[in-house]
């Protein structure tokens, strides 16, 4: 969008400056052709008039009206845009007159700008654009009267026209041209950036793209400085990448190393997370979940109770049940291990699995009292392998149940503490697993 608003701005701004430069040429030009045509007409009427006024001189000593209409007809008849000729005495009474009505009558110059004023007498532009030259008539010195002469405007007008119009032609091409040559001008200017601008949002999303070098100027070296700073950035970018996934790689192998030690507190529960992590991965891939959700279900598996770390030996080996306050204490390992991952942001993925493990189908879990849907499904399918895990691992105060009676707990307990979707995937799952185990032995 910017690129286009600096290729509109740039194309608006060469083209007002070129029809600016074209205005002004063609209204100067169109002057100038005027102005020498009216002085071509004023020195042409002047010498049709001179010549009048020359062979008039003779009629008009001689008093010889036939021959001063004579003239007047000759010079009338010869130039199509005289409006009128006529021969006047000095007191511009009109002895002979074009338009024979007005021959006898005195005769006032047309009211105008003053166009010319020598010895050959004057010309006077008219309001209405037309041309009245008087010229007079003498002999040996002596004036005798005036030759007035009115010219229309037609010549004027056609010739003005023709200059308009060939300079409007002239200002057409000159236009045209110069906005092709602003087309190409801003089309190579402008693609440079546009590259550039597609660079940078590739880059910004993480593609690496080596853009194009148009010219070798300054936006082709800035181009090929972006070229050298994006694959600069793409390089540190991959390797900061490669150093976050190590350091992930050592927290959770650390993480790893801290619940098989949790595990290993108590003889009892050695193995716990591994064997938890064993049962929740057969679940998931038979729920059909992607390679990269089932990895994640198995690093949180391995330290779902990477929280105990906090719990005091006294609550967490204790040989028998749990007083309430104990029960609490112990409770709040999902809470304690939430906290521990919470020290890396990459790993806030696992937080839902650890501090959910302990919630309850009907809602009557802890921490939180999530019911139903809204418990993570990690965290249900954990839930579910956990309890197995430690119903079929022998404890200080009681022997391990067989795997059948586990399963069965498990079957009474769900749509209770574990969802029954995820019931019927376990028991399926261990059925296939153990295969010869009878199901009818559990319903
Ligand atoms: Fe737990």
């Amino acid at each position: 969008m910017v690129i286009k608003s600096i290729r509109f701005k740039f194309a608006v701004f060469i083209i007002f400056l070129l029809a600016t430069i074209a205005l002004s040429f063609s209204v100067l030009t169109v002057g100038t052709v005027k102005d020498y045509i009216v002085h071509d007409v004023i020195n042409r009427a002047q010498a049709i008039s001179g010549s009048a006024a020359a062979s008039a001189a003779y009629s008009m000593i001689s008093d010889d009206m036939l021959g001063m209409d004579s003239v007047v007809a000759r010079v009338k008849a010869s130039h199509p845009d005289i409006d009128f000729v006529a021969i006047a005495d000095n007191s511009m009474k009109a002895l002979v007159h074009s338009d024979i009505k007005k021959q006898g009558m005195t005769m006032s110059p047309v009211s105008g700008k003053l166009l010319r004023l020598d010895r050959y007498g004057y010309v006077i532009e008219g309001k209405a654009g037309n041309i009245e030259v008087i010229t007079p008539v003498a002999f040996a010195k002596k004036g005798l009267g005036y030759v007035v002469l009115g010219m229309n405007r037609s010549l004027l007008y056609n010739a003005s026209q023709s200059a308009k119009k060939s300079v409007l032609k002239g200002l057409a091409a000159a236009l045209f041209l110069g906005m092709l040559g602003v087309f190409m001008l801003s089309a190579s200017i402008t693609k440079p950036i546009e590259e550039l601008s597609a660079g940078v949002m590739d880059l910004k999303e993480g593609k690496k793209r080596t853009l194009k070098v148009y010219a070798k100027d300054e936006l082709g070296r800035l181009t090929e400085s972006f070229n050298e700073m994006s694959a600069l950035i793409v390089e540190q970018k991959d390797r900061l990448a490669e150093y976050a996934g190590e350091l992930e790689e050592a927290y959770i192998s650390t993480l790893k190393v801290l619940a098989a030690a949790i595990d290993a507190r108590d003889p009892y529960t050695l193995g716990h997370s591994a064997r938890v992590a064993q049962y929740s991965m057969k679940m998931g891939e038979a729920l059909g979940l992607p390679k990269k959700e089932l990895e994640d279900l198995e690093i949180a598996c391995l330290f779902h109770d990477v929280g105990k770390i906090k719990t005091p030996d006294h609550v967490l080996l204790k040989p028998g049940k749990l007083e309430a306050d104990e029960f609490r204490e112990m409770a709040r390992h999902t809470e304690d291990g939430m906290a521990i991952i919470s020290k890396a942001a990459s790993l806030a993925k696992y937080i839902p699995a650890v501090r959910h493990h302990h919630e309850w189908y009907n809602g009557k879990g802890y921490p939180d009292g999530l019911a139903g849907d809204k418990i993570p499904l990690h965290a249900a399918i954990i839930s579910i392998a956990d309890s197995f895990d430690a119903m079929t691992s022998n404890r200080p105060y009681r022997n391990s149940r067989s795997e059948a009676d586990a399963l069965k707990e498990i079957l009474r307990c769900s749509g209770d503490q574990f969802n029954p979707r995820l019931v019927n995937v376990f028991v399926k799952t261990f059925k296939n697993e153990h295969d010869g185990f009878m199901l009818s032995e559990l319903i």
